[in-house]
């Protein structure tokens, strides 16, 4: 499915629906991965996941952190997000510090991963697949795979 969008107002808007599509998967942990350029908004839309969930926290860009977790309420379908930027990531196995494949097993983790490409060779199959691409406008579009 693709959706296109033209403000950052219809984008968010967008994420926000999207949010409250998921839920918890029997399997084990539900994976996301955002696929885009430099700027594309994957960050972006992890924001709005965050705050439509209930996350208060600042949601900034983990590229220096590589994974940052956030404890959701009790009210959610999901315990936890994880949110992953493997920009900086070499390899897949460069997961594994991170407790990738533990977090993985538990299907109250909702897991955000930016730059899937960079560990494409460690990464399951994802629940969700998302791709952004900019137009020269500020336009943005949205598939889902
Ligand atoms: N229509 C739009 N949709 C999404 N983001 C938009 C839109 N218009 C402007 N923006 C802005 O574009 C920027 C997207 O940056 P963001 O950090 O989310 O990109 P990213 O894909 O995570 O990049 P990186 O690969 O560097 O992590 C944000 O500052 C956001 O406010
Ligand atoms: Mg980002």
């Amino acid at each position: 499915m693709r959706k296109s969008v033209q403000t950052l107002a219809e984008f968010e808007e967008e994420a926000t629906h999207f949010t409250k599509s998921l839920s918890p998967q029997k399997e084990g942990a539900s994976l996301i991965t955002l696929s885009g350029e430099l700027g594309a908004g994957k960050t972006a839309f992890t924001k709005v996941v965050a705050e439509t969930l209930g996350v208060t926290e600042i949601v900034n860009s983990p590229t220096f952190v590589i994974e940052k977790i956030y404890m959701l309420s009790d009210r959610q379908l999901f315990k936890r997000l994880i949110h992953i930027d493997a920009y900086r990531l070499e390899k897949g196995s460069e997961l594994a510090p991170l407790g990738f494949d533990e977090s993985m097993k538990d299907a109250e983790n909702l897991i955000l991963l930016e730059w899937p490409e960079k560990v494409a060779d460690a990464l399951p199959v994802p629940a969700h697949k998302i791709s952004i691409t900019t137009g020269s406008d500020g336009s943005r579009i949205i598939s889902y795979d």
